[in-house]
């Protein structure tokens, strides 16, 4: 196996960073080196040290001066949804009705799945964005069209189809059994394959019957190592909504409770009304709470207290995520900066270190990968983004009053984009420039 070596400036996160001064939080080295081969990052630390590592046949490159960091995560976000992105004036259900299930039917149909989930993942390879995951549509074709295409390019995603059965028209409505044995064939085909994983993912309590969730709940039994992934408390209207469907429940969380839903590798998506009980209950569960900062702002749909949910005597576990296309924005850059403002008007100030370290680190513990990926530690798969903080003429200029690392981070979330991502390294190999040199 050929060896590269990348040299530039590395950054890595070892705990969630308290404050601009934590320097024991990471791992930075200005004249960095980073030597993959087989996939991994086999050696980390001064250039100096690992080009002595490294062989003599190795591809060697230099990515001075940009930060080598390892590639982004998205811990929600609809594949189906790339022509819903940017669909004006409507709340969730609305929404949801209006332009997500109408596009979503389109997915029944295997070539239109494939064709999207190509363009999808080539945007999140083009964003920086090395693993996400991702909601498919109804249709066990959408997933399987989303996890070949995984699969092709070697990338670290978890995805699953939705099971849903009621509230929605037919065309993007499965049954309860036919909901369970889709899932379970999805399964027993890809999770494992290579670097895919698979999630239960029920949509939300809205568009699932209860026998539909029991059958979600048989699932998280018989498969407890898989993630499951859905929707909790984004907007009134759905609590309403949803406390009318299960007149039993004390709340909205209560309803997954009580399907055995949650636990450690149990992701809720947006987590903003929650009572006091209910984030006990995710607390307890180690539930994670998703927060999806430009779809929470897009849909009107209220502002995630973030620090409060961190700091609380029962902390919740976060992840970010940009929830496209309720969000906004497919670069997590984006989602950070949106954040940081959410977090603001919140009446804190979240660090740029913690903001990095969220986007990479902080994701993959939420997701319980960071065995994997998130660090550029030795052993862990060679996922990998590399950040030009001069990619355009007004950042190149900020550049220049630029002193400390974390200005420059937060540079860098308040004006980066894909045009900062200068490359991605999946599982070893060049991917955004590999992109581009195959574009028309
Ligand atoms: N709740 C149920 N489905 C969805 C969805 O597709 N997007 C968002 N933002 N919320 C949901
Ligand atoms: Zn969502």
């Amino acid at each position: 196996m050929s060896q590269t070596l990348l040299r530039g400036r590395t950054l890595s996160f070892l705990r969630w960073p308290d404050n601009t001064d934590d320097h024991a939080a990471y791992r930075y080295e200005e004249d960095g080196g980073l030597l993959l081969d087989g996939g991994k990052i086999v050696a980390a630390g001064s250039y100096a040290d690992v080009s002595a590592k490294a062989a003599e046949s190795a591809r060697r490159i230099d990515h001075r001066p940009h930060l080598i960091l390892p590639g982004l995560i998205d811990a929600h976000v609809h594949f189906p949804q790339m022509q819903v992105i940017a669909s004006y004036g409507a709340e969730l259900l609305d929404w949801l009705n209006k332009y997500t299930f109408p596009e979503e039917t389109k997915f029944d149909n295997a070539q239109h799945g494939r064709r999207i989930a190509r363009l999808f993942l080539d945007e999140m390879v083009r964003q920086g964005t090395t693993t996400v995951s991702a909601y498919c549509s109804v249709h066990k074709q959408s997933a399987e069209a989303f996890f070949a295409e995984s699969h092709e390019r070697n990338m670290l995603n978890i995805a699953g189809k939705v099971m849903m059965d009621r509230n929605a028209p037919d065309g993007v409505l499965d049954t309860p059994l036919g909901g369970y044995d889709d899932s379970k064939a999805l399964i027993a085909e890809w999770h494992g394959k290579g670097r895919q994983l698979y999630a239960i993912t029920p949509r939300f309590a809205i568009t699932s019957s209860p026998e539909q969730m029991e059958m979600a709940g048989a699932l998280a039994r018989e498969f407890p190592e898989l993630h499951m992934q859905t929707h909790l408390s984004e907007n009134h209207a759905e609590i309403a909504f949803t406390r009318e469907l299960y007149p039993w429940s004390r709340d909205y969380t209560d309803v997954y409770e009580h399907y055995g839903l949650l636990g450690p590798r149990a992701l809720f998506g947006h987590c903003i009304h929650l009572s006091e009980r209910e984030a006990d209950a995710l607390s307890d569960s180690g539930s994670v709470a998703v927060f999806c900062p430009t779809s929470n702002l897009f849909l009107g749909s209220g502002l995630f207290d973030y620090q409060r949910y961190r700091t609380r005597t029962k902390p919740l576990r976060i992840a970010t995520a940009t929830d496209v296309g309720g969000g906004t924005n497919y670069s997590m850059l984006r989602t950070m900066d949106e954040g940081y403002k959410v977090i603001a008007l919140n009446g804190e100030k979240l660090n740029p270190f913690a903001s990095f370290w969220q986007l990479t680190r902080g994701n993959a513990e939420a997701l319980s990968i960071a065995d994997r990926v998130g660090t550029l530690h030795v052993g862990t798969d060679a996922d990998i983004v590399v950040l030009n903080s001069r990619a355009t003429p007004a950042m190149k200029l900020r550049m220049e009053t630029v002193g400390a690392l974390a200005e420059e981070l937060f540079l860098l979330q308040t004006l980066g984009d894909d045009r900062s991502v200068a490359e991605v390294y999946v599982a070893g190999r060049p991917a955004k420039s590999a992109l581009e040199a195959a574009a028309p």
